[in-house]
């Protein structure tokens, strides 16, 4: 008897069907063949926010939640963030091996030959509101790439998604800094390519005066590291968002403009701005008891706190406190530590966190150093979605070669009216049927 099969029984009419396993799981199709009769549609099944549907083969990103693992293509992101540039983990994401030195240097050479922006994207960029938000801006220039680069639609032409990946790659921390300096009103910086990725970026956010931007190696690696942790996380809401819009041809700069925007709500990408503002609003130590009260009576959430699929301590959070050490021995200690430091113990040790398995995430501690940095809250979403640009790529690849993948298209359970006439508009109002949208 074959036990790779999951045997599922039709009350409704008696039959049997064995349903195989695939990798662990079941394909939601195989479910069709169960039906009432000819005329049914076959069962289906109903999963609001994907709490446990595989949308998609992967082998870029594997998470183990409950031990608290993260890997690149098979490499735990401690050695990655230890030993690797965020170029090579870059390089790794999109080929799947790390690479050699030849293929480091013409990879690390390429992205640098695209970090320059079209002159019509600055201008772009100079008529957004002196106020307008980094992320609105990041968001809506990425998408207007695609107006300078027609030839991205041809998503089918490898060629052609190799030269925008590297474009991509090259150009958001350029767009990010010209957000951040259109914010402060200060002149735009063009790239320096005799830069690291890193410190070509902080060359064109912090750069003045000086006739060469010098930037501080600590903070240049930490940036470096930040960047490799937040690279790629496989199937979350962005980069679903990237798939998603991907799996119609969309060109990448709109494909990944889409996911920009789902990394900017505050359940997301958002979250590391809206911790910032809690520890603000929190203001002391002693203020933390009565804030978590609060929490637990549901008033509010614990920004940087939980996560869909750790149930453990999110490793990026554990490898970014250890990473702030070395900011803040140049930076001076951000005393916004102390208290997410002493929010997380009192946290961990509250039943209503441990019950529900609720760790710090990667947000919780990175605006901490960014904010140390330099960095107002603002920027701190689009300082996540500079390195997870390569992710959603990867992915975005990985979808359009494979085989399997069609243009995504949920079904859904309607539950609203069976068919009705139109009624004259002298009659409507009568008969208490309206909805509101
Ligand atoms: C990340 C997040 C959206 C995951 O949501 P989810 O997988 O849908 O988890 P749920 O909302 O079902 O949470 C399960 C339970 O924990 C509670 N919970 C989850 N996150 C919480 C938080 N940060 N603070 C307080 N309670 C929280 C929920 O209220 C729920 O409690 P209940 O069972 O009594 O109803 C959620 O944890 C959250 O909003 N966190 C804060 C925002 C954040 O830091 N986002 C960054 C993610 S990297």
């Amino acid at each position: 008897m074959d036990k790779e099969v999951l045997n599922i029984v039709d009350r409704r009419t008696g039959a049997a069907y064995d349903l195989p396993f695939f990798k662990g799981a079941i394909r939601a199709m195989d479910l069709r063949q169960i039906k009432t009769g000819p005329e049914d549609f076959g069962v289906m099944t109903y999963d609001p926010a994907f709490l446990n549907t595989a949308s998609c083969q992967s082998a870029i990103t594997f998470i183990d939640g409950d031990k608290g693992i993260l890997r690149y293509r098979g490499y735990p992101v401690e050695q990655l963030a230890e030993n690797c540039t965020f170029l090579e983990v870059a390089y790794l994401l999109l080929n799947g091996e790390l690479p050699t030195e030849a293929e480091l240097k013409e990879w690390v050479e390429s992205i640098t030959r695209h970090t320059m922006l079209h002159e019509t994207s600055k201008k772009f960029l100079e008529g957004f509101r002196y106020n307008a938000h980094p992320m609105g801006m990041f968001i809506s220039t990425v998408a207007a790439l695609s107006t300078v680069y027609p030839e991205a639609r041809h998503v089918l032409d490898p060629e052609v998604r190799r030269l925008q990946i590297r474009r991509l790659i090259g150009k958001v921390p350029t767009i990010a800094a010209y957000t951040y300096r259109h914010s402060l009103g200060f002149p735009y910086v063009y790239p320096d390519n005799d830069l690291s990725y890193a410190e070509n970026f902080m060359n064109m956010l912090w750069k003045m005066v000086e006739p060469k931007y010098t930037a501080n190696p600590v903070l240049a690696r930490a940036l470096d590291i930040l960047f490799i942790l937040h690279a790629d996380h496989e199937q979350n809401c962005s980069t679903n968002a990237m798939r998603a819009v991907g799996s119609s041809q969309a060109d990448p700069f709109l494909s990944t403009s889409a996911a920009c925007a789902a990394l900017s709500g505050p359940l997301h990408g958002g979250a590391n701005e809206e911790v910032l503002k809690m520890l603000d609003v929190i203001g002391s130590k002693d203020k933390i008891p009565a804030y978590i009260d609060k929490v637990k009576a549901g008033e509010f959430k614990l920004m940087g706190f939980g996560h869909r699929v750790y149930k453990n301590y999110d490793p990026r959070a554990r490898i970014i406190k250890w990473a702030a050490e070395s900011v803040f021995e140049v930076t001076g200690r951000n005393a916004k530590l102390d208290i997410a430091l002493e929010l997380e113990r009192i946290a961990l040790e509250d039943d209503y966190f441990v019950k529900r398995k609720l760790y710090p995430n990667v947000d919780f501690y990175s605006g901490i150093i960014y904010q140390a940095m330099g960095f107002k809250p603002e920027m701190f979403t689009v300082l996540f979605a500079i390195p997870r640009t390569v992710g959603w790529l990867a992915q975005w690849q990985e979808m359009l070669c494979d085989a399997e993948q069609k243009i995504a298209r949920p079904r859904q359970v309607y539950t609203g009216y069976e068919a009705r006439d139109v009624v004259p508009m002298e009659k409507r109002g009568l008969t208490a049927t309206s909805t509101t949208a």
